[in-house]
């Protein structure tokens, strides 16, 4: 585990946008400048199993992009509770990082939870069409790969913020299963 400063704000870009599950103070759709979104990290513990893992969200540098997620401020009474918990849920390859989120009227420290290329399920760049059959096929304890998907499309489409790669896996994976691709 990364070492970090105690978190106040915790920033979530993939399903910590949608499926909080624990005890906040506050929360608000932030973005973090600096970062991209890619299906680059693979999941064998929530939407996928070892040996035919799932995708799901890491983040990647890169100066000229910025990132829209969901940023949440933690009670300090539960705070640790709350960190050891997102800790196990994260498991999967993820360490905390320390980040700068940017909210509606001001900047907060706090951190995400980041996969990098040296965990051991990390699976990096694939063409996209590759991508998207692996996340039509991919189930895990947590449901199918393509939930995940739609949950996170449909959760920055809510917040009012477009991501490129997220949209034109979506397109694929709707087209592949036969589903009609909702009106941008
Ligand atoms: C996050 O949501 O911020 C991390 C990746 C995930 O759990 O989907």
């Amino acid at each position: 585990m990364a070492n970090c400063a105690e978190p106040t704000w915790v920033f979530g870009y993939g399903s910590l946008i949608w499926r909080a599950e624990f005890p906040f103070a506050e929360r608000e759709p932030a973005s973090i400048r600096g970062w991209k979104r890619r299906f680059w990290q693979g999941s064998t513990d929530h939407r996928g199993i070892p040996g035919a893992p799932g995708r799901v969200v890491t983040l990647l540098p890169d100066q000229q992009s910025r990132c829209w997620g969901m940023a949440y401020r933690l009670d300090e009474t539960s705070r640790e509770r709350v960190m050891e918990q997102l800790d196990v849920r994260e498991r999967g390859g993820y360490q905390r990082h320390d980040i700068e989120s940017h909210l509606k009227d001001r900047r907060v420290p706090g951190l995400m939870y980041l996969a990098t290329p040296s965990n051991g399920n990390y699976l990096g760049p694939a063409p996209l069409q590759t991508i998207a059959e692996q996340i039509c096929k991919a189930e895990g304890p947590s449901g199918a790969n393509r939930e995940y998907l739609f949950k996170l499309a449909q959760a920055l489409a809510e917040m009012g913020s477009k991501d490129a790669h997220v949209t034109a896996l979506l397109e694929m994976v709707l087209e592949r299963s036969g589903q009609a691709i909702p009106p941008r």
